[in-house]
């Protein structure tokens, strides 16, 4: 499989009062063409820091000190920011929790796309209209010729969001990044959307990095996992092994806590105890090691590695052996 987007070895800092704190620590991953992948964690844990990186929208005082982000063959960290530009947009869009932040409030939307559009291609005023008219009726929006003349205060925020998906992919990107964007809606809007999307990705072979912090969403939209805690990757592989069957103890930990009523009403809802680490106070060796109930003195030690184990990547010295005897599953 072509990987589209690899992220290799990517740490990021935060000042802190010690000078600088890592809330992104040595992340690699790769998302392959017409992938759904769904990252997900407790707030905190750098999912939003490591979408903004993909983008290179990371800003001072917050910054990128080690990695590299590949676009196809193309190392974007280490690109002109001018040629980036091109790339914004075009390769890889994003689009983020509030429709609004991304939208101007005093332009009709439809003129919004065909911003977009001419910002991209050479289209004339009318083909550009033409062109968003197509995308609105693309996007789900009924009446896409009345809809043009809307302006973002006249529509509902599942509408907006509609909107929003319509410019992120008015350039035709490979790649979306998807943070927290449904998070805001209603539950049925938010099923709508993510339907939208997982259309939107199987007509286009859109590869799709699906940042949340709800479960039930990821499980439901995703090919693929990946679990963060506090800037690390600590497991990630197919939903299913994932999902039915985690091994890192963080990841069973934040299964079992989930507050949903799809899942087995008659298991308690646990929830996980202590504290995520504060950015300035990482505890050394696995980074869960302080809340996670099968600590070892090796655990406070040293870093555990990704290891392949059971048909998925564990970052966990106890895995194996927790797995064997049923612990966490
Ligand atoms: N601009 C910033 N300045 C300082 N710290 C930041 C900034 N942005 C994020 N952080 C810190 O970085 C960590 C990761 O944040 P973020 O990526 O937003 O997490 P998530 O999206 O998983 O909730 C958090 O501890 C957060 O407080
Ligand atoms: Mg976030």
């Amino acid at each position: 499989m072509t990987k589209v987007l690899s992220v290799k070895n990517l740490s990021i800092s935060v000042p802190s009062s010690q000078g600088r704190a890592t809330v992104v620590d040595d992340l690699s991953f790769a998302i392959e063409a017409g992938k759904k992948v769904g990252l997900v964690g407790e707030s905190g844990s750098g999912k939003s820091l490591t979408a903004l990186a993909l983008m290179r929208l990371i800003k001072s005082p917050v910054q990128i000190d080690a990695g590299q982000i590949f676009l196809g063959d193309r190392n974007v960290l280490s690109m002109d920011m001018q040629d980036f530009r091109h790339i914004r947009g075009n390769e890889i869009s994003m689009i983020y929790q509030d429709p609004m932040s991304a939208l101007n409030p005093i332009m009709r939307v439809g003129q919004q796309i065909v911003e977009s559009i001419q910002l991209q291609s050479n289209a004339t005023g009318r083909q550009a209209r033409a062109i968003a008219v197509d995308h609105l009726a693309s996007v789900g929006i009924p009446e896409p010729e009345r809809r043009f003349d809307s302006y973002p205060f006249e529509m509902s925020g599942g509408m907006l969001q509609r909107v929003v998906i319509a410019i992120a992919l008015s350039g035709e990107p490979k790649v979306l990044i998807a943070d927290e964007a449904t998070t805001a809606l209603d539950v049925t809007t938010q099923d709508r959307v993510l339907t939208l999307i997982d259309k939107l990705a199987a007509e286009r072979g859109l590869s799709v990095l699906l940042i949340t912090h709800d479960l039930g969403v990821a499980a439901q939209f995703s090919d693929d996992i990946l679990v963060m805690y506090a800037g690390k990757l600590v497991e990630c592989g197919s939903v299913n092994q994932i999902f039915s069957q985690p091994v890192h103890p963080y990841t069973k930990a934040l299964l079992d806590s989930r507050c949903d009523y799809t899942i087995d009403i008659t298991k308690p809802i646990k929830s996980i105890a202590g504290q995520p680490p504060r950015p300035d106070n990482r505890p050394s060796g696995c980074v869960f090691s302080p809340r996670c109930e099968h600590a070892q003195p090796q655990c406070s030690a040293s870093v555990p590695p990704l290891e392949f184990i059971q048909d998925r990547y564990t970052a966990c010295f106890r895995a194996e052996d927790l797995f064997h005897i049923g612990q966490v599953n």
